[in-house]
Formats: C-alpha cells, structure tokens, sequence
C-alpha cells in the first residue's frame, strides 16, 4: 500500500441527522482523504453531554442518524475507522491527564465557551468549561496531525497544539502538533439566510424527501427589496443564488439567470424550480444509499462498534506510553 501523508481524526457531535451543508462543506471532503489518509471518524458523544447532560432520549438515535449520513456519503468501512467515543475510556482518561496541563483562565478564555455562556445564556458545568481538553485528547490519542474541522474550531486545534507542545517540553517528544483542515467550500447558508443550524429549523435535511426539499427551495429567502418579478434583483448575498453556485453544474444556466435576475427579466419562482431541480439531482445518489442503510440500523452500528474494536489496542498504547512518562507506571 502507498505511503500515507499523515493521520486524520475528526468527528462530530452527534446531535441528529446530517444536512446539506454537512455534506457539501465536510463529508465530501472527508470522503476524498480516506485514500491519502490513515483516517478515524469520531461520533464525539461524551461532548453532547456538556451543553445537556438531561436530555438523553434521543442520543442512540441520534448516533445511528449521523453513522447513517456518513456512510452514505461514502465514508467507508474498508478505508476508515469509526469510533465511538464513549466507549474508548482512553479519550476520558486522557483528557483528564491533559487537564492537568491546561489553566482555567486559558479555558475561560476560549471564543466557544464564551459564546455558549453568552449567547445561549447556558450557565457552564466543568463538562463545559473542559470540552476542548477533551477534544485535544480525542486528536492526540491517536497521534492525529491532520485535523479537518469548520474554521470554528480552529481555537480548539490550537489548545491542541498548545497541550501537545506542553506535554513534549515536560516529558519527552510524544505527539505531533496538528495541523486544521479547513474546508475549501464557503459555508452554506439556511434556508433563512442565516447559518445554517437545526435549531434554527432551517436545514435542508439530507433525509428530507423530493417533495420536502422542494417545498423549502420555494420558501427560501431571496432579495428582500424585490416586490415584483420584472423589479431588478440583487445576486450578490442572495442565497438562492449561492446555492446555485454550489449545486447548479450548468454554469452557463446559472449566468443567464443572473444576468435576467439583475435587470428583472426572470422571476423568483423559475429561479427556485430549477434549483430544487438541480438540488434533487446531487442527493439522489445520497438518498439512494441513505434509504438502503436505513433498513437495517444494526449494520450501521455494528460499523461503529467494529471500528472502535479495532481503535482499542492503538488508543490503549498511547495512554501507556502516557502513563509511563508521567511518571504513573
Ligand atoms: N467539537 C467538534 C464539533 O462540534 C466535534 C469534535 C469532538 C471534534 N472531538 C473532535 C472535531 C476532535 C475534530 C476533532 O464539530
């Protein structure tokens, strides 16, 4: 087999089925480094817990949900390794160990947890305040040096290298420094125009039907200040149009509709058919695949479960060499 440029784990929350922009901004892009990679792919279900630690119905589902858009969007089994984080202890052990090394006034200053508690008005347990030491030992376990995440969580990644360089200076050259990954695609908007967040209810589901997909296509929000189809429009910012860009493949369909959009010689509705059209076109492929692993949810679990097997004996060695080093073997 080639030589691999490197090893990636990255993961997300799983907070429910997977949307459009996940797929256009990250899976594909995971998708497409799996051959270059030694890549792992973690359901990060421990960090759930740190904004509700109450509501857990809907966690397990949740889980098969995001394994389900996953492997849909091609990731795949026979290239990658999916971990479930909960039941690699050696994430927890770790992150406690690399709490040893981190200050609480570098955790209070973090941009995320400030605008958890600030925003979302959350009054922040320890899980909270923590959540990116955690995460730096979901990178560091691994010995990942790759790390593809939204720009986000870019602050994240940099506490990682921070703990890694802290750890190395004290006990000897350990880890790599990861790098981030940022995703070359520009974030995709909601439907609303605002980002796009399920909790905004303005997601385009990649479980969403035809039929549904289309509905929100023509509710979308468009230029404001346009009243009437023959009104000129404005293109720029209008996220009909940024959708076209990404989903449309007729460049040349998506230019004339700008330029009669301008000058007000195409309406609203046409503009919005044709990109539902074009929208169902790229998800049949996923939603194929998508509806064929649905009947069967233990097979994807079992997916999971099989690749936390076989992440055991890697993460188990990097908690030794750990111990040993800190002096606790
Ligand atoms: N914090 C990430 C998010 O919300 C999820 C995550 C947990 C993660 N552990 C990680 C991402 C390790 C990359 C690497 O999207």
């Amino acid at each position: 087999m080639a030589e691999k440029k490197g090893t990636i784990l990255t993961g997300h929350r799983p907070t429910g089925p997977r949307h459009i922009g996940h797929l256009v901004g990250t899976l594909e892009q995971w998708a497409k480094m799996q051959d270059d990679y030694d890549c792992y792919f973690l359901i990060a279900d421990l960090h759930v817990l740190t904004t509700d630690y109450s509501n857990t119905d809907r966690i397990q589902k949740n889980i098969t949900d995001v394994m389900t858009d996953w492997l849909a969007a091609d990731l795949d089994p026979a290239r990658a390794t999916f971990v479930r984080q909960s039941a690699l202890f050696e994430h927890a052990q770790l992150s406690t160990l690399f709490g040893m090394l981190t200050t609480v006034s570098r955790l209070e200053r973090m941009p995320t947890y400030k605008e958890l508690i600030q925003e979302l008005k959350l009054k922040p347990s320890a899980g909270t305040l923590t959540y990116p030491v955690l995460q730096s030992a979901d990178i560091l376990v691994y010995k990942a040096d790759t790390v593809p995440v939204g720009e986000d969580q870019l602050p994240h990644i940099e506490l990682t290298r921070e703990i890694a360089r802290r750890f190395n200076n004290t006990y000897g050259e350990t880890f790599p420094e990861p790098e981030g990954l940022l995703s070359k695609s520009a974030r995709l908007p909601g439907v609303d125009n605002r980002t796009m967040h399920a909790s905004y209810g303005n997601t385009i589901q990649l479980m969403d039907s035809p039929e549904e997909t289309t509905k929100k296509v023509m509710k979308m929000y468009t230029d404001p200040n346009r009243i009437h189809a023959d009104d000129p429009g404005t293109v720029e910012g209008n996220p009909v149009f940024e959708y076209h860009d990404v989903f449309n493949p007729n460049k040349d369909e998506v230019d004339d509709f700008k330029a009669r959009y301008r000058e007000g010689k195409i309406g609203d509705v046409e503009v919005k058919k044709r990109l539902a059209e074009a929208l169902n076109e790229y998800l049949k492929k996923h939603r194929e695949r998508r509806e064929e692993l649905a009947t069967d949810p233990k097979k994807v679990i079992k997916v999971l479960d099989d690749g936390t097997d076989s992440a055991r004996p890697l993460v188990q060695a990097t908690l030794k060499e750990v111990q040993e080093k800190m002096g606790l073997q």
